[in-house]
């Protein structure tokens, strides 16, 4: 069974207003000469407040996604953005659990679970983040580490619900620093994680999950990433901000 591949923007608090025009300017110019296939999601996560604007100019083939839901489904939490409303505006796709949320944000292992069992019910993809931190790594307990947010995070039926979740394996060491793990270590993980998946599902529904790695992905070394048997596409941050470098990515994956 093929996996769909994903390549991903995560924006984060980037971009004003006129660099969002700019970049889709950019973008849906070099788009119109590239062939899809159609077992390739492109998805761009913007600043929630540009979501209408950049779902109305970017390329039709191009889905959106928020970063970010709340944990209710409405009511009284100012600041918050519902999983219905993010669907009423054209998301296709949430991130949970960034590590950024988790470090700064308190968004715990339980939250997380809270927020995709949400997703879900909407029928939302969701691509839930994962990962270690240095220190962990350098302690030999990233696998360790691995494995307890991923039964933290999942129940069975969300796993089985293959088609709308996936995971992205994002070591903090790598998020922003210009250090990616190697092919070799991210493929490594990537392995460990659907191995787990399967322990967790008891079912081997999770050879359809895609998992995306995540952490200083760009130009240079998408291609051989996204080369290995387990990795499925990238979440990529700092590189997505160029249109340039976003497209040299998504072309790596092509
Ligand atoms: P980065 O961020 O590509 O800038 O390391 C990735 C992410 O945090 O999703």
């Amino acid at each position: 069974m093929k996996r769909k591949k994903i390549i991903a923007a995560n924006w984060k608090m980037n971009l004003l207003k006129d660099d969002v025009k700019k970049f889709v300017s950019d973008f849906n110019k070099e788009m119109e000469s590239i062939a899809l296939s159609s077992d390739l999601d492109i998805v761009i996560f913007p600043s929630s407040i540009h979501i209408e604007m950049l779902r109305e100019m970017i390329h039709p083939k191009v889905k959106i996604g928020i970063q970010n839901i709340s944990k209710h489904e409405k009511g009284a939490y100012t600041g918050e953005i519902s999983v219905s409303m993010a669907q009423s505006y054209g998301c296709e796709y949430v991130l949970i659990g960034h590590s950024e949320r988790r470090q700064y944000h308190n968004e715990t292992n339980e939250k997380v679970k809270a927020k995709l069992i949400l997703a879900n019910t909407l029928n939302l993809k969701s691509i839930v983040c994962i990962g270690e931190s240095l220190d962990e790594r350098e302690n030999g307990k990233h696998f360790e580490v691995i494995a307890q947010q991923l039964a933290q995070c999942l129940s069975k039926d969300v796993i089985q619900k293959s088609d709308q979740m996936l995971i992205a394996y994002e070591p903090v060491w790598a998020i922003g620093t210009g250090k990616t793990a190697t092919q070799d270590q991210a493929q490594e993980m990537h392995a460990f994680i659907r191995s787990e998946l399967t322990k967790l599902s008891e079912n081997n529904y999770t050879e359809r999950i895609s998992i995306l790695y995540g952490g200083s992905c760009n130009e240079s070394n998408a291609a051989s990433l996204f080369s290995m048997p387990d990795i499925d596409g990238g979440l990529i941050g700092g590189a997505s901000l160029s249109a340039k470098s976003f497209l040299n990515i998504i072309k790596s994956a092509m």
